[in-house]
């Protein structure tokens, strides 16, 4: 039996009906927004190629962080911008770093948010890869010690959640047994688990000044053409322990969300990244695309696809458009 006797639009007639049937029920308590840490007081520096991100000194962040609570946004996650680069990336491990002094400024300011860190050396180091190079590679294992510290570093300062986006092979579970032995074992990870070598990062390695100083990072990110390999990269970091995993970016890797979700019972996130953000910024410069619509068509589609959990530049825009 078909028309007349069944027509699908019975059920789109007016806001309420559709409301009531509606699948995804896109949620603030969802989002994480994503932060630039630099030194400094009273610094506010927008990105150029992200319109509304800023780089930030830690009495700023702890502002918008304010600003963020209030919206009803459950957390942010800190990029650190130090003050000094080297081969090692040695600021990143310090107690009196850039995101271990932002961590400990939103904590003295008693906010309700989850702090979440990302842990990784592209931002430290002086040649911008996320490990330390041995005889022109990117080394594996020579890096996990040192991510593993910064992590430690980040549970000291009072950090929540790590989310380690290196993507080195065993960082998770030596991270893991790091936070263990330093008795910070209620300290979740959150693990960039599945992050593709994306030409998508393109304004976050503005904002972070990250960008490889030689080669690129196909040596240890994924390659775009691959799924069934996310899977893979996904079940390892649960098996040494991660407790929450995202797929990163999130557009053009919507399968990938859905894929996973399907396989996993795990909460699983999904990195809304900064050349997403920021060709929508563009377009609606020019006029070409209405914000509100197409952010909130955006974001419903990556909760759709199985993502419960967002990290995104849209976050306070989104959270206020649902209040209203
Ligand atoms: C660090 C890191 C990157 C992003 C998050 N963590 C950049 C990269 O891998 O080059 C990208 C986030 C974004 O584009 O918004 N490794």
């Amino acid at each position: 039996m078909s028309f007349p006797t069944h027509r699908p639009r019975r059920l789109r007639r007016n806001e309420a009906l559709r409301g009531l049937v509606r699948e995804t029920r896109l949620t603030t308590a969802g989002f994480i927004y994503p932060m630039f840490v630099c030194p400094g007081q009273k610094v506010k520096k927008e990105v150029s190629s992200m319109p509304g991100i800023f780089q930030q000194s830690a009495d700023q962040i702890v502002d918008e962080c304010r600003e963020v609570e209030s919206l009803g946004i459950p957390g942010v996650i800190l990029f650190g911008l130090p003050e000094k680069k080297d081969a090692r990336g040695a600021s990143s491990t310090a107690s009196d770093g850039v995101v271990q002094r932002a961590i400990e400024a939103i904590r003295k300011a008693k906010l309700n948010l989850l702090v979440i860190t990302d842990v990784c050396l592209c931002e430290y180091t002086d040649h911008g890869h996320c490990g330390v190079i041995e005889d022109g590679e990117v080394a594996n294992d020579a890096t996990l010690d040192i991510l593993a510290r910064q992590a430690v570093s980040h549970a000291r300062a009072g950090a929540d959640i790590v989310a380690p986006s290196d993507m080195m092979d065993g960082r998770v579970g030596a991270i893991r047994e790091a936070l263990d032995e330093h008795k910070f074992e209620n300290i979740s990870i959150l693990a960039y688990a599945a992050k593709y070598s994306s030409g998508f990062y393109g304004p976050f390695r503005e904002a972070a000044e990250s960008t490889p100083q030689f080669g690129d990072r196909r040596g240890y990110q994924m390659d775009p053409a691959n799924a069934r390999e996310a899977l893979r990269e996904v079940e390892l970091d649960l098996e040494e322990g991660a407790d929450m995993v995202m797929i990163k970016p999130a557009l053009a890797y919507l399968d990938i969300i859905r894929r996973v979700r399907d396989e996993f019972d795990v909460p699983v996130g999904a990195y809304n990244v900064s050349g997403e953000y920021a060709m929508v910024k563009a377009a609606v410069q020019k006029g070409w695309l209405d914000e509100k619509r197409v952010v909130t068509e955006i974001l419903t589609s990556i909760q759709r696809a199985g993502a419960e959990i967002v990290l995104t530049y849209h976050a306070k825009d989104a959270a206020r458009w649902l209040k209203a």
